[in-house]
């Protein structure tokens, strides 16, 4: 069992490793230069083999993703709501785990709580991919700094400020500025900041964050600005949150303190008129689709490091 590689969280996987991962992502992009999307890539690494998706909650980007990832790796997925399965009837995530085992390479799971999750970890016999939970959301991440470097970042040079909830995606960066050595600043309203035992967490395993409250001085010089919605899926109270987290909108005027050519990130889907404006994040710093459009490349390369162990 104890070869089995889980992709659960960036906090549990080694530096090298996941730079290893990284480093994949791109030459996995390069590599398929202009083939149709639907065209199986060259080496078909996974032929034979299925990734089962796994959604408790509503997902575009990361359904559509690992599906084609594994079309392209030579592989099949399946998909199925948690509703669509006993799971949704009470069936328990540990019999899930050992049931789907016996029938799939891999699990890729979007889970409403991370115990979940973990629980599915701990009872699998197959790889288990983090496809978000209600704590982080390390693909969206991987996927965030290959954007970051295929427009010639050096991660270990740049500062990345987070402005707004300090969610399940803040939550996932923070680990990375562990493991890729970026600076990561942290701008969120009273109410709204990440958990301090996450952070100092996160510092213990060397990441260098700071916490400013004011956005304008947290995107001051700034190479990378990054938003994401005020109303994460579970959240009950969006009316109070739409309120309270209007003074974090990424509008121009923070686009305006920020490095010249800072880049704006947003893991999508987005609220234009919330969490940013359309003049941001349809305007020339932005780089959301191909952030989005990375999420295939650096999902493939996870789903390589997970089930080719
Ligand atoms: N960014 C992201 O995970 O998008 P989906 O919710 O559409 O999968
Ligand atoms: N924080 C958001 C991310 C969506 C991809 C959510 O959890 O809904």
């Amino acid at each position: 069992m104890s070869q089995v590689k889980h992709f659960l969280s960036l906090s549990d996987i080694a530096a090298s490793e996941l730079r290893a991962i990284l480093s994949e992502a791109h030459r996995i992009k390069k590599a398929r230069g202009s083939l149709p999307k639907g065209q199986i890539d060259m080496d078909a690494p996974f032929s034979g083999q299925t990734l089962a998706l796994i959604f408790e909650k509503s997902s575009t980007r990361t359904r559509f993703s690992f599906d084609m990832a594994m079309r392209q790796l030579g592989g099949t997925s399946i998909t199925a709501t948690s509703n669509d399965m006993q799971l949704g009837r009470g069936e328990t995530i540990e019999d899930t785990a050992k049931v789907l085992s016996r029938f799939v390479d891999g699990i890729m799971l979007r889970a409403n709580s991370h115990d979940t999750l973990t629980a599915l970890a701990q009872n699998a016999q197959v790889p288990v991919i983090n496809g978000l939970t209600d704590y982080n959301h390390p693909c969206q991440i991987m996927a965030d700094l290959q954007t970051l470097e295929e427009r010639g970042g050096q991660l270990s040079d740049m500062t990345l400020t987070w402005v707004g909830d300090g969610n399940n995606v803040a939550v996932s960066f923070a680990h990375a500025s562990a493991k890729f050595g970026f600076k990561l600043r942290i701008s969120c309203p009273y109410g709204y900041t990440m958990d301090g035992a996450i952070i100092e967490a996160a510092r213990a395993q060397g990441a260098n964050i700071e916490t400013i409250t004011d956005p304008l001085s947290a995107c001051k010089d700034t190479d990378v600005v990054i938003a994401d919605t005020f109303v994460s899926m579970g959240d009950t109270d969006a009316d109070k949150r739409l309120s309270d987290l209007m003074s974090h909108q990424v509008n121009d005027a923070l686009m305006e303190a920020a490095a010249k050519d800072a880049i704006f990130l947003h893991c999508l889907p987005a609220h234009r008129g919330e969490e940013v404006t359309a003049s941001v994040i349809d305007g020339p710093q932005s780089a959301v689709f191909d952030e989005a459009e990375n999420r295939l490349h650096a999902q493939k390369a996870v789903i390589r490091w997970s089930l080719e162990a």
